[in-house]
């Protein structure tokens, strides 16, 4: 198994948010959604807020290609989820203009018009690396029934092997220590938005 360079973004990545993955595993939502217990209204706004942030992010992605040519070897459109939100909430029958976005949605969302490329990739990489969970969810509510699942296992099989890919061409990337920097605190800020409005879908 291909391990994260130590030297490498990645690992400060990955160090620089366990604790905040800890927290965010343990959200009330992310437990009914794995135990499959999570009701269809409460499903279909989790992908509705997902989507907005994931529409964002990705005009946000493509902008910052235009600005920084590095980030051509992460393969990143092929890697894109807004299509497979609305692959899922179509089927649930939401009409995507009733989604409002909810504090923590409207928090990310303003960071990601304001992050830098180098910014954005650490913000990219929390909803990346959230692929990983994300199948053992989609198994458990494929398992219930549910079969709006594009957006919880986009990759099947594949997950893994893209995963490593993900890591090492980030780790490729000479990106300097500023740039590091600000990645890390904006994928720990990511999280911290993540649970809030996990918390809030929960809630509601
Ligand atoms: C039920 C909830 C969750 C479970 C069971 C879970 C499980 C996992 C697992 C097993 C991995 C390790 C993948 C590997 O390296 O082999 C992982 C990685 C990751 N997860 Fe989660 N996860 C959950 C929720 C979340 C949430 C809500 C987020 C953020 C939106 C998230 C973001 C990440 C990230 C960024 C990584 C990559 C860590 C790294 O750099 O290696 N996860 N998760």
């Amino acid at each position: 198994m291909t391990s994260t360079n130590p030297q490498g973004v990645m690992a400060r990545l990955k160090a620089g948010t366990a604790a905040q993955h800890a927290v965010a595993e343990s959200k009330p939502l992310e437990a009914a959604l794995i135990d499959g217990s999570i009701g269809q209204a409460q499903y279909q706004k989790y992908l509705g807020q997902r989507w907005l942030i994931h529409r964002e992010l990705e005009s946000a992605t493509d902008r910052a290609h235009k600005i920084d040519s590095r980030l051509a070897s992460l393969n990143l459109p092929s890697l894109y989820q807004t299509k497979n939100l609305e692959t899922d909430l179509a089927q649930l029958k939401t009409n995507l203009n009733s989604i409002q976005p909810l504090p923590g949605a409207q928090k990310l969302i303003q960071s990601i018009l304001q992050a830098s490329p180098a910014t954005l990739m650490g913000i990219f990489y929390v909803f990346e690396g959230s692929k990983n969970g994300a199948r053992y969810i989609s198994k458990a509510l494929k398992e219930k029934g549910v079969t709006a699942l594009r957006y919880l296992d986009p990759h099947g099989e594949e997950q893994r092997p893209i995963w490593m890919k993900f890591r090492s061409d980030m780790d490729a990337i000479s990106w300097s220590p500023t740039e590091q920097d600000s990645m890390v605190s904006a994928a720990q800020a990511t999280f911290d938005a993540i649970s809030s409005l996990d918390d809030a879908i929960h809630a509601g």
